[in-house]
């Protein structure tokens, strides 16, 4: 059933341009930590890097760390409690994933204000639980010792370290599809901005 909601709600937008900032914040200052002591072989090009040198980097990393957890905590809350994410993100089932793909692919998918996709609802709940698995391994390997049961459950150190690192390639993946697809329909921008789009654009088509 096809329902018109013309606006995501102010909660969720300002706690996903909040959490948005934040994830652009942690992700240049952990690339600045990371290069200080790389896990692979390749650093980080200083430009795409933030804090200027390792002291710098924690101190970015540790200030987004809290609006990145907080603006996250009111979010999931929110979409709990509002029945947002039952209503709006409940992913679909994989024959509906797979017709929104080739349609997506044909460039020929509509965007329903106030209704996510199929690839939408399953792109989204997989990036909310990747985020929270890496806030989760990050405070592991801030607090080994005082929150040693988390990083027992990451399987230590080392793997929840890697893990860390893993999680944030899959947002910066996230990432690039999801502006991609933001600038290709940007009614959806002015709509997660201001919480309501241009009349014309009712019902659209990516093409
Ligand atoms: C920084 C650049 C970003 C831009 C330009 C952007 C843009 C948008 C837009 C326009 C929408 C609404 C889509 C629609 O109505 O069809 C949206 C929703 C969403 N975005 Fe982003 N976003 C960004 C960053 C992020 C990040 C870092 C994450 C998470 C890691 C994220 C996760 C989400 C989620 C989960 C939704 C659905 C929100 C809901 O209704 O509950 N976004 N984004």
């Amino acid at each position: 059933m096809l329902r018109l909601r013309r606006t995501p709600s102010p909660i969720i937008r300002i706690t996903h341009w909040i959490g948005a900032l934040s994830m652009l914040v942690m992700i240049g200052s952990g690339w600045q930590i990371y290069n200080a002591s790389p896990i692979l072989p390749f650093t980080f090009p200083a430009w795409a890097t933030l804090g200027g040198w390792l002291g710098g980097g924690i101190a970015w990393h540790f200030a987004a760390m809290w609006t990145l957890i907080g603006s996250g905590a009111i979010y999931l809350i929110y979409g709990f409690v509002s029945g947002h994410f039952r209503r709006d993100l409940r992913p679909q089932e994989p024959q509906a994933v797979w017709r929104d793909v080739r349609l997506a692919l044909r460039f020929r998918l509509a965007h329903t204000p106030g209704r996510y996709n199929a690839v939408q609802r399953l792109l989204y709940t997989a990036v909310l639980i990747v985020a929270v698995l890496t806030v989760t391994s990050g405070l592991s390997i801030w607090k080994p010792v005082q929150l040693g049961w988390l990083t027992w459950l990451f399987g230590g150190y080392d793997i929840a370290r890697r893990m860390h690192f893993a999680m944030m390639t899959l947002i910066v993946a996230f990432l690039i599809v999801h502006i991609a697809l933001t600038l290709i329909v940007p009614s959806t921008l002015f709509g997660m901005v201001f919480g309501r789009r241009p009349i014309a654009s009712e019902s659209e088509t990516a093409r």
